[in-house]
């Protein structure tokens, strides 16, 4: 079994952060979603990797490297334009040859991997493809399915006699609740689909279309709903929540009382984000303390130990990362805030901060997902009027 990872894409629904960025990349729990995705296909034993990459291809192989870190073997395969989940599969036909693989969406984060869903692939297909278990025709794919509340805006599958029927792509009324989730398992059957489908109408050749087909011309496509959450990051307010789910997800730290006469309830100190090889357990660091000059942390932090904690209080959870420096601040759940940021007699929660930026005198911030380098200041001198320099296709809500 390989793995095909996708990783090029637009990501317009992601302006402007992606007008510099790769949309994979950016951080939940301080850690690039793209990374969850290669964990979790390491853990299900998957070795041989294929990541597709875009106009982003430098950043995403600078991130990636050659999967060693993740202990497994990545190749890339460059996408020049973005036609389609199903074009990659296309493109990618000569690596992944006759193999089984998984196709992964690099914006997607599964809390419980892809481990289950592999296996159970594999005891259904014999070594030479054939059904075993109570399929009557080949079984070429298999699916993960999720119930949602809004199917319109999703692949939807629906099922009848308990078997997959049709595929649709966000059907205008959706016969189902059942949402295609960004890992599918194929068999090498789909390449003769993915030469035979035609674009859509927005011009992408779809992958719902190809496995259409499979079911079309005598293939079965076995399916599975999936255990724990799942969040498909293609909008910002979806980023912020895969952040909530990342940092519900962590693990308390140490408690007691801290040096320079802070207080911690539960710090973790850690490499200010979740290491790479296991996604919901910093590393901890006997040796060295963030400074924690006159703070509070309550509930699950996690603190790069070169972070400064300035008289201010943090409710976890919480990720600051590494030369973060918090001062006479508020840092409240569900916000993860990267190396090199400060944050400056201001409240914040529930929002993510990237590296290297400054927030400085805002009453409070909800809910905010800003980007990398990014200044936000009070006005010092008056006309206090509001003075905004901003990217195009950022949004404010003042
Ligand atoms: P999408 O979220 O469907 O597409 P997108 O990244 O272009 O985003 P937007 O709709 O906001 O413009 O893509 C899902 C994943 O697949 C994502 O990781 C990008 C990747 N992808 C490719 O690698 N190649 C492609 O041709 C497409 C369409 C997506």
């Amino acid at each position: 079994m390989k793995a095909l990872v996708l990783a090029g894409g637009t990501g317009s629904r992601l302006r402007p952060l992606t007008h510099t960025s790769a949309k994979q990349l950016i951080p939940v729990g301080n850690k690039p979603i793209l990374f969850y995705a290669l964990e979790s296909i390491a853990e299900a034993g998957i070795v041989d990797v294929v990541v597709v990459v875009g106009d982003t291809a430098d950043e995403v192989m600078t991130a990636v490297g050659d999967g060693v870190d993740f202990g497994i073997r990545v190749t890339y395969l460059r996408q020049e334009q973005p036609l389609g989940l199903a074009h990659a599969v296309q493109m990618a036909e000569e690596y992944l040859g006759k193999d089984d693989f998984l196709m992964f969406l690099g914006d997607n984060l599964l809390r419980d991997g892809v481990g289950e869903f592999v296996r159970d692939f594999s005891t259904q297909v014999d070594a030479a493809g054939v059904m075993k278990a109570g399929h009557s025709r080949p079984l070429s794919a298999s699916i993960l399915l999720s119930r949602v509340e809004e199917p319109q805006y999703f692949g939807v599958a629906e099922l009848e006699n308990g078997r997959v029927a049709r595929l649709v792509e966000k059907p205008a009324q959706p016969r189902s609740h059942f949402a295609l989730v960004g890992a599918y398992l194929f068999r090498p059957a789909i390449f003769a689909a993915v030469r035979a489908i035609q674009p859509s109408l927005r011009g992408e050749l779809e992958i719902t279309d190809a496995i259409q087909w499979l079911l079309d011309h005598g293939h079965d496509v076995a399916w599975r709903e999936v255990s724990g959450w799942w969040k498909d990051t293609g909008k910002p307010e979806d980023v912020l929540d895969a952040n909530r789910l990342v940092l519900d997800g962590m693990v308390s730290g140490r408690s007691g009382a801290m040096p320079d006469r802070g207080h911690a309830e539960n710090l973790a100190i850690g490499a200010g984000g979740i290491s790479p090889k296991s996604p919901s357990q910093p590393m901890r660091d006997a040796e060295r303390r963030p400074s924690l000059a006159s703070s509070r942390v309550f509930g699950r932090a996690f603190v790069h130990p070169t972070a400064q904690l300035i008289r201010s209080v943090i409710r976890g959870p919480v990720v600051i990362g590494e030369g973060a420096r918090i001062e006479d601040a508020y840092v409240g759940p569900y916000t993860s805030i990267q190396g090199g940021v400060t944050v400056r007699r201001t409240e914040i929660e529930n929002s993510i901060v990237l590296a290297g930026s400054i927030v400085e005198d805002i009453s409070r911030l909800d809910g905010c997902l800003i980007g990398k380098r990014a200044k936000i200041t009070a006005a010092s001198a008056r006309p206090k009027g509001m003075r905004l320099i901003v990217g195009d296709d950022s949004r404010c809500e003042l």
